[in-house]
């Protein structure tokens, strides 16, 4: 049976570890041809290793999100290796959780541009291709914390938040060239990222974990699924659109419960 990204080829941005590790198994899985990024050139290595062992095809191009010309180069080479764009996965992003007035100017611009700029470069490269190709889906890693406030993450959920906006803009403008661009706000997910922080906290991950609607964190691979979805031609009215992946984190209002 054909995979559902049979004959598309994708890039992956931040995808040695977490939910672009997930994400780039999945498209593969799927039969994406897969360019795996990552700024750690072993994790993409990796990442492409498991692709091959799996039977798929994949290529690492390890480089910095926040640069344009290496983001350039990486559609570049993708398009150098496969002949074309059909799926961006603006996924790398990170955050230094610190109460607002802590946060100083280093900090800011670091979660800027790595959880802002890198999805303006990204997109606007990948958008070259897929203007000349007239077809292409972009997805973009946003964030729980882009939709609501969530304590320590100010600059993180301002860029967050910016990402989405960004994702209807390229839906508006570029529609009827046959280019669909959404986001995806994961909640909590058991990825290396956040466990490492959830560590530094009272009660570590397993505290935070029995506080979600769901009892649990989310895994990388929900988020995974997701992407499937909207990089996918099942998804070819789907639009412009942030779909919170967050086990109910977003619809559920604090309040006190009955007995
Ligand atoms: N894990 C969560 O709970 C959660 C929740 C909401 C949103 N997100 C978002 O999901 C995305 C992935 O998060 P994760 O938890 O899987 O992260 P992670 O920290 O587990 O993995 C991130 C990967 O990105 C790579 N990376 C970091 N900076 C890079 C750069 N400048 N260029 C290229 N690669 C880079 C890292 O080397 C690493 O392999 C991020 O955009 C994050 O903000 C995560």
């Amino acid at each position: 049976m054909a995979g559902r990204l049979e004959d598309k080829v994708a890039v992956v941005t931040g995808a040695g570890a977490g939910i672009g590790l997930a994400t780039a198994l999945r498209f593969a899985e799927e039969g994406a041809r897969v360019v795996v990024n990552d700024i750690d050139p072993a994790a993409a290595g990796e990442t492409v290793g498991r692709i091959a062992e799996a039977g798929g095809v994949a290529q690492a191009h390890p480089a910095d999100v926040c640069v344009p010309d290496q983001v350039e180069g990486l559609i570049d080479a993708a398009v150098e290796r496969f002949g074309r764009l059909d799926v961006m996965h603006n996924n790398a992003g990170g955050a230094r959780p610190a109460p607002l007035l802590e946060i100083d100017e280093e900090a800011y611009r670091w979660q800027i541009a790595l959880n802002q700029d890198s999805v303006w470069f990204g997109t606007r490269a990948a958008l070259r291709v897929m203007v000349g190709q007239r077809s292409g889906a972009i997805v973009t890693t946003s964030s729980g914390a882009g939709q609501m406030a969530s304590p320590g993450l100010p600059v993180y959920g301002m860029a967050k938040a910016g990402v989405q906006s960004l994702m209807r803009y390229v839906a508006q403008e570029f529609g009827r060239q046959g280019i669909r661009a959404n986001a995806i706000c994961p909640g909590p997910m058991a990825t290396p990222g956040l466990l490492a922080w959830l560590d530094t906290l009272p009660g570590g991950a397993e505290a935070f974990a029995a506080l979600q609607p769901q009892g649990r964190l989310g895994t990388a691979e929900e988020i995974a699924h997701a992407a499937v979805f909207l990089a996918s031609d099942e998804a070819s009215y789907v639009n412009g659109v942030t779909l919170p992946v967050d086990g109910a984190v977003s619809a559920i209002l604090a309040s006190p419960r009955p007995t």
